[in-house]
This record gives C-alpha cells, structure tokens and sequence, in this order.
C-alpha cells in the first residue's frame, strides 16, 4: 500500500507524473469529473485549516467522489482518548483513502501503519507538509517552467514552518539549486534539516539575515508566517513575529520574473499592495493546490487498486532501530500514543526517529 507521508515517498519521476496529471485536470476537468465515483476521502483533521482541507473535499468532490470526516478532534471520539491507531482502523470501514492533518508529529505515519488504505499527511506539527510541496512544485512549474536551475529563497518561520522543510527536500533532488535561508536567528531551519541539506550533493545552500540583501538574484522567494501555535514561550514569539515583512519597497529590487509564493494564511508577512503585483503568485497557487490534490487522489487510488508496492530506491541506508532509543521530541507522536519507538539511521551517522526525525538521545 503506497502512502503520502514525506515528499520523499515519491520518487522524482512520480512526482512529475502527478504534477504532469495535475496540469491535464486543468487543461480538460471534464475528462476526470467520474474519475472518483463511488469513493469516499476521510479527512481527518485534528488541527485548524482552510484552505488544506477544503481543497482537498472539493478535489475530491470535482472527481465525482464523496467526502466524511470531521475538522475538530473534540467532536470525534479522540477526546475520549481514542488513539490515532484506533482511529484509522475504524475509518478504514467507511472511506477508500484518508487524508490527515495532526498537531503531532509522525501521526500520519502511524496511521499508515494500520489504516490499510492510503494515508495521505495534510500536515503534521512542524514537520512536513507534502501535498502543499506538490502545490508549490505545480505552482513553480506553471510560473517559472523548471524544477531545476533555481534560486530559492525561503523567508520568515524556517524552525516550525513544515511547507518548507518538505519543498527543500523535495527541491534538493534536482540540478543547480540553491537555497538561500532568511530568517532570525530563533527560526532558523531544524538541525536535522541542515544536516540532510549538507548531506545532499547536489544542493547549495546558505543563511543571511535579511531579504534584501539577496532579492535581485532570487527565482523564487518563498514566504512564511510565524507559526505563533508552535510556540511553547510567548516572549519569544513577540520578539520574532514581526522579523520579515515583503512591501513594494522591497519588491522593487526583485527580478521581472521572479515568482513570491506563500503556502497561506498570512498575517502580516506579506503587505497587501503586493497583492497587486503581478511577481504576487500566491493566490494562484491556491488554485493549483486543488488540482493536484485531485492529481494525487487518483494516483494514490490506482496505486492501491493495483496494490502497487513501495518502490523508492532509499536516498539513506534504511535499517530501523526498534524500540532501542527513546526520542526526546515533545511534538512526536511517540511521546504521547503508544507506539513502536522506530529509529532510522542516516547516512551523516546520526539516528532519528522515524516519526519526526529529531536526533536520537
Ligand atoms: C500552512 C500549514 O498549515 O503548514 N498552511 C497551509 O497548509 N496552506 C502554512 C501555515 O499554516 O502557515
């Protein structure tokens, strides 16, 4: 059984495929109106969304498929303590593929796990978020044509921001990438991520501190909000809030065509006389966000019909440590579900769990 749990689930040449299937929706919506019929998506949502989960129930009702699922953990009976285990393995009574957004992190891993049906993660903590990677890759490829030979730079919350941890993985599997980090010091991106980004070949990579100094050589920039939720220290979310803000004064040192992308909501990241600007994609790539939505359900349903197997060629040596570790992460899911504690050991030597990939004790 296939899953979407990490960007790097699919191989380049499938996310390619559904990024090619996403702009074939586009191009003709009325050849796939049925392509869906008679398929229930669960959407699973223990955290806040808009746009995620109403794109995903509208990609799924524009494949002439049905929707169940609720949007609030306390109406559904987690808060009666039932386990995300539990949980799934009842779903996969009512529903054919199930997409999940959880405030901890690995909880769609676990899900895959037990849920028999293809598990889709909508989110989880600050770790990942593939199917806004797959947004912003259609987004980058309708806007700027490539996936390769690109400078990116990746603005504002890069700790707790999951949309961007998943797009430089994604990213950093093509040629002549560079990633240009802007954010203060208290959100600069995880440790495992610089880590993996070291690790990567083929990727550049460096940090600054402010949007200025880079904004003529950039593609793409990438913007984010604060995630105020994640925060366990309100001070320092205060000092930090108002760190980046993109206004036409900044823009103007902008290339022509550069591309600004925000995975949204905004709050005051971005001014709204950007909105105007025609360098402004992102509320275009909300749009493409349905689409490949719908791109992903009907592969991952085909995939499952055709019980097609897992055949990504690991990027890491791949043996797990079972049950040998404990993971110091707060947000895993492995700190408050019981759960196999499931490590992987990495090619850089260092251990991580599995399910949010901190650093082994
Ligand atoms: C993002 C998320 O949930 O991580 N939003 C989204 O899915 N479009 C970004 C955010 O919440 O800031």
């Amino acid at each position: 059984m296939r899953h979407l749990i990490d960007p790097t689930d699919l191989t380049v040449e499938e996310t390619e495929r559904i990024v090619a299937l996403a702009e074939d929706i586009i191009a003709d919506r009325a050849k796939y109106s049925e392509a869906c019929k008679g398929k229930k998506l669960a959407t699973l949502f223990y955290e806040p969304s808009t746009r995620t989960r109403l794109s995903f129930t509208s990609a799924m009702l524009e494949l002439g498929g049905q929707v169940i699922g609720f949007s609030d953990a306390n109406s559904s009976s987690v808060s009666k303590g039932e386990t995300v285990a539990d949980t799934v393995r009842v779903i996969r009574c009512f529903a054919d593929i199930i997409a999940m957004r959880h405030f901890k992190e690995g909880a769609p891993l676990v899900a895959s796990q037990y849920a028999g049906i293809p598990v889709i993660n909508a989110g989880d903590g600050s770790h990942a978020h593939p199917t806004q990677t797959l947004t912003d890759l259609l987004t980058i490829k309708r806007e700027k044509g490539r996936f390769d030979h690109l400078t990116i730079g990746f603005c504002g919350d890069l700790k707790f921001g999951r949309t961007v941890h998943s797009l430089i993985k994604a990213l950093a599997r093509y040629e002549g990438i560079e990633v240009i980090l802007i954010s203060p010091e208290e959100l600069r991106l995880p440790d495992y991520m610089l880590r993996e980004m070291q690790s990567a070949s083929k990727l550049a990579f460096r940090e600054v501190r402010t949007m200025e100094e880079v904004m003529p050589e950039l593609d793409v920039l990438y913007m984010t909000r604060v995630q105020k939720e994640r925060f366990l220290d309100e001070e320092e979310f205060d000092r930090v809030k108002n760190s980046f803000v993109l206004d036409p004064g900044k823009l103007a040192a902008a290339r022509e065509d550069m591309i600004v992308l925000h995975p949204l909501p905004r709050v005051n990241e971005i001014t709204r006389e950007v909105d105007n600007d025609p360098r402004a994609a992102y509320f275009r790539q909300v749009e493409n966000g349905k689409f490949v939505r719908m791109a992903l359900i009907l592969t991952l349903l085909r995939w499952a019909d055709e019980n097609r197997p897992f055949e990504r060629t690991p990027v890491f040596g791949e043996e797990y440590l079972v049950n040998e570790q404990v993971c110091p992460n707060r947000r895993c899911i492995s700190s408050t579900e019981d759960v196999d504690q499931l490590f992987r050991r990495h090619a850089d030597g260092t251990c991580r769990c599995a399910y949010c990939e901190a650093k082994a004790r």
